[in-house]
This record gives structure tokens, C-alpha cells and sequence, in this order.
């Protein structure tokens, strides 16, 4: 499964900044994140691992904001854009790094494309200091103007790796945990553009080919219009 996941995001660089340049949505959820990570911090942050740091687009906001930030990746292909910091190579579920040695952890759009999130939860566990905060933000979907889930008039799910739920679950056995809801005013049109992410397009069709995966996705995704909401959930935990 992992090995599928790294290979969806290596064939996934140019759509995947394409999005991006289109709405600014990782970025958004980055410095959300950051926030809510620095206002349960003792202090500014020195040192921040970006786990699942992807092309930048989160490391950036982290570099910003702390003296070291260190981009953590499995996909050599989305790590090879990454500018604004060192770059490691690397599953974060067994991370090359001694204990307690960053005084953050963040896992931006990254931590639910694994099966078992409570394994890379306690490898973050065991590289943050005491006191070192630990943040993850997941997606709980996108629902219509009368809040229904806009994949349940459609012939597929939207689905994950592992679950909000599931990740949630494994910062509560590390960590003292927050957790908040944040909503985008977004798109059907957005929502096409996801989906137009090979490793997103997996999302709906995990089985298959890159070009038929996202030429389905696009079919199958044709007749939504409107505006709909698109929802993250945010879950940060302090080391104890
Ligand atoms: C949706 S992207 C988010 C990237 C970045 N954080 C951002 O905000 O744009 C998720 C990233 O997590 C990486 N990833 C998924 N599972 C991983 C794992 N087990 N170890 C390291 N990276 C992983 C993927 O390769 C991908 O680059």
C-alpha cells in the first residue's frame, strides 16, 4: 500500500502544483496549522520536521517561522522541488532522527495516506522534545449547500488510507490533544481540479492506471456544479 502511495505522489508533481497555484489550499491549511501549532508552543520554534513535506508548499510556511525546518518525504520526485530547506528522504514511519532533537512536528496533508497513523504518530512522539507540539490536518470531504456529502449521490467514495478518526485516535494515546474544524467556501470546479491529482484520482479509483484513474475521476465528477464546502479537521497534540 505505501509503496503504491509514494508512486501515485512521484507521478503527481506538476498536477499536484497546478492545484496549488490554482487555490492556494495546502498553503492555507499550512499556516493554519502553524498557528495553532504556535499558540500551544512554549515558545517560538526552533526546530520543525515537515513530515510529508511533499513539493514545499508546507515547508515553506514552516521555514518562515522557525531556524530549521527539515522537509521529510518517501517521494523522491515531490521532495526534488523542495528549495527552502534541507531535504530527507524518507518514510516517516521510522524517522532518521534521534529523540527529542525538533520542537515541532507537522504532518500537513500527510499523515492519513497511511494505513496505521499511530506508528509514524509515535515515531513523532519520540523526535520532539518534551513539551514539543505535534500537529496533523486531515480531510473530512466536501458537502453541498444543504450539507449533504457530495459523494453520496455519486457511484463512489472519497476515501483515505486511514480515517480522520483514525488519526485523531493515535494522537490521543501520545499526546494532550486540540482539535478544530476548518471550512473552505470552494467549487464543484475545485473538486475536479483534486481530482485531477493522479495521487487524488486514487482516492476514487485505487486500481487503476494513472490516465484511466484520472479520466474516470473527471467523468465521474462531470455533472457536479455549485459551490460546495470543504472541510479539514486539525488535531494538535503536546508532548508530554
Ligand atoms: C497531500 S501531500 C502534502 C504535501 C505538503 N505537506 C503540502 O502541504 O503541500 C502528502 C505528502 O505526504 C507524503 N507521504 C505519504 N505517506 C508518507 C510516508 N509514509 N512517509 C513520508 N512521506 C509520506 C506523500 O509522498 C506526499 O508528498
Amino acid at each position: 500500500m505505501k509503496s503504491i502511495v509514494r508512486t501515485n505522489f512521484d507521478d503527481s508533481v506538476s498536477a499536484y502544483d497546478a492545484y496549488e497555484r490554482r487555490t492556494g489550499r495546502f498553503t492555507a491549511l499550512a499556516r493554519l496549522l502553524a498557528a495553532e501549532m504556535s499558540a500551544r508552543a512554549d515558545g517560538p520554534f526552533e526546530s520543525v520536521l515537515d513530515a510529508g513535506a511533499g513539493t514545499g508548499v508546507s515547508t515553506r510556511i514552516f521555514a518562515d517561522r522557525s531556524r530549521r525546518t527539515v522537509a521529510l518525504d518517501f517521494s523522491r520526485e515531490m521532495l526534488r522541488e523542495v528549495e527552502s530547506a534541507p531535504r530527507v528522504e524518507a518514510d516517516f514511519d521510522t524517522l532518521p532522527f534521534v529523540d527529542g532533537c525538533f520542537d515541532g512536528v507537522a504532518f500537513t496533508a500527510s499523515l492519513f495516506l497511511v494505513p496505521d497513523p499511530s506508528v509514524a504518530t509515535r515515531e513523532a512522539a519520540r523526535v520532539v522534545r518534551s513539551d514539543g507540539v505535534v500537529g496533523a490536518v486531515a480531510p473530512l470531504g466536501w458537502t453541498d449547500a444543504d450539507g449533504t456529502d457530495i459523494f453520496d449521490g455519486l457511484a463512489r467514495e472519497s476515501r483515505s488510507p486511514a480515517g480522520v478518526d483514525d488519526v485523531e485516535t493515535a494522537f490521543e494515546d501520545e499526546f494532550a490533544v486540540t482539535t478544530g474544524t476548518w471550512r473552505f467556501a470552494t467549487t464543484a470546479e475545485s473538486v475536479r481540479r483534486f481530482h485531477a491529482i493522479p495521487a487524488m484520482a486514487a482516492r476514487l479509483y485505487p486500481k487503476l492506471a494513472i490516465e484511466e484513474r484520472v479520466a474516470r475521476a473527471r467523468d465521474l465528477l462531470d455533472s457536479l456544479d455549485g459551490t460546495v464546502e470543504q472541510r479539514w479537521r486539525w488535531i494538535v497534540g503536546v508532548a508530554e
